[in-house]
Formats: structure tokens, C-alpha cells, sequence
């Protein structure tokens, strides 16, 4: 299935989160419908197999402020853990989010491709990142994330999808607006999103599990979908 091919900067995408790290967090219970149930998946399926004799090793993608890898360290508090980012911004405000886990984690400031540390990992996580980077660039990095973990590792993307049609992309788009309208978003809320938006490049998400088959994960599957939000993932 064709999906659209721009590119993006990381260092744009960067800058573009530098600016908005403050009002980030604040806004997320209003702008993603079923955050429960989109980020308790991404953590069920993370920890579902994690090895239990010795503290696992967890890599998040375009960490953030911590928020997934915050909810990690919840289900499994011996986790050492790996926050990755392009924005600075964004990161400075894990340490206060993660508190004691804190001391277990190490922060990286840098760009999904080219500062992907070598792991091996037992566990490679992503929330709402990875449609920053244009189609080859994702499939790229969905090679890197297998190459990095551990034979049984798992890897697990939380993800703005685009729909598979654009009648249903366009859907996706309005039932968004009118979600997340319901949990108390306001036309500076959207307008302040749609900015960030208007970097994303999002594909749908078979096709995207088929670039994880294609980099050789297996049992891959979509694990929770409502919409533009689907957790999906495999194992090595
Ligand atoms: C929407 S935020 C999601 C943050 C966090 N994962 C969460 O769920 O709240 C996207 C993050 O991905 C980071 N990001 C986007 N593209 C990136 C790239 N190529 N390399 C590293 N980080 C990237 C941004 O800087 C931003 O902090």
C-alpha cells in the first residue's frame, strides 16, 4: 500500500517539541482519547515477557517528558531504562515525572536513527514518535530496534496511524476533533495541536506491521486500535 513520502528533520521536529515541552503534559488527557487504555496496552505487552532474574533493559523512542517510560517503571520499578529524545525541552522534564526511578535511567539527547544506542535491550518502546520520520526512515529504524534487542525482545510502538483509505484517514481526522472536543479541548487546545501535527507523517498501521515482519519480528499484531491510535509490535 503507497503512503505518502515526505521527509522530515529531526533537528525541525526537535526544536518544534522544544517549544511546546511546558504545556505538553498538561494537554494530554484531553488530546488522546482512551490514553488509559493506548498506554496500558504499550506497558502490558512490554512487560508480558520481560526476563525476571535479572533487571530488564528498556529503550524508549522519543521519550519525551517520561511519560511511557514513567508508566515501565511502574509495572517493573528494577527496570534500567533508556530515554532518547531529539528535544531537550522534552527531556528535562522526565527526571521530576520518573522521581526515585530516576537514578535508573539515562538520558540520551539525539535523533532515532543516528543516536540509537546499541543496546541489547530486552524491551525497545515508542509513543506517538515514530510518525515523525518518513516512511523509509521508520522502516529503517524498525531494522535497527531488531538488531538491538535481545533473542525474546520485544518491541512496541504506541502510534498516530493514518487511515488505510482516505475516506478513512479523513474520518480518523473528525472523530479526533470530536473525541477530544468531549474531554474538554478547546480551539486553542486543536490549534496548538495542529501545529505540532502538521509535522507528522503517519501510516497505517498493517502496513507498518508488515515492515516489522519484513525486519524479521515475529508474532506481530495490532494490540489495541480506536481510531488514529494503535499499539502494535513484535517479538525477536
Ligand atoms: C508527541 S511526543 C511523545 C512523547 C512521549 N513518548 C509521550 O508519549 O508522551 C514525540 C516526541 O518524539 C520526539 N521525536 C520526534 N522525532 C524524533 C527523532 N527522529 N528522534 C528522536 N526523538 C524524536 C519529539 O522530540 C517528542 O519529544
Amino acid at each position: 500500500m503507497a503512503t505518502e513520502q515526505r521527509t522530515q528533520s529531526p533537528h525541525a521536529v526537535g526544536a518544534l517539541f522544544d517549544r511546546f515541552a511546558t504545556s505538553y503534559d498538561a494537554g494530554r488527557r484531553k488530546l488522546i482519547p482512551n490514553l488509559e487504555a493506548f498506554y496500558g496496552t504499550a506497558v502490558e505487552v512490554a512487560t508480558l515477557e520481560l526476563p525476571t532474574a535479572r533487571p530488564p533493559r528498556v529503550l524508549d523512542i522519543g521519550a519525551g517528558t517520561g511519560l511511557l517510560t514513567a508508566l515501565i517503571a511502574g509495572a517493573r520499578p528494577d527496570a534500567e531504562l533508556t530515554l532518547l529524545d531529539a528535544s531537550p525541552a522534552m527531556l528535562e522534564h522526565a527526571p521530576d515525572r520518573l522521581g526515585d526511578a530516576w537514578a535508573r535511567c539515562t538520558a540520551i539527547v539525539g535523533d532515532a536513527l543516528t543516536a540509537l544506542p546499541d543496546g541489547p535491550f530486552d524491551a525497545v518502546v515508542s509513543a506517538l514518535a515514530v510518525h515523525h520520520l518518513d516512511d523509509n526512515a521508520k522502516q529503517r529504524l524498525y531494522g535497527a530496534i531488531f538488531d538491538r534487542l535481545n533473542p525474546g525482545g520485544v518491541f512496541v510502538n504506541a502510534e498516530q496511524v493514518a487511515g488505510p483509505t482516505p475516506e478513512l484517514d479523513r474520518r480518523y481526522g473528525e472523530r479526533w476533533l470530536e473525541h477530544t472536543a468531549e474531554l474538554g479541548a478547546t480551539p486553542e487546545d486543536h490549534a496548538e495541536a495542529a501545529v505540532r501535527m502538521s509535522m507528522d507523517l503517519p501510516a497505517p498501521v498493517e502496513v507498518q506491521c508488515e515492515w516489522l515482519r519484513a525486519a524479521g519480528f515475529r508474532n506481530v499484531d495490532c494490540f489495541f486500535k480506536s481510531w488514529r491510535f494503535a499499539v502494535f509490535g513484535g517479538w525477536r
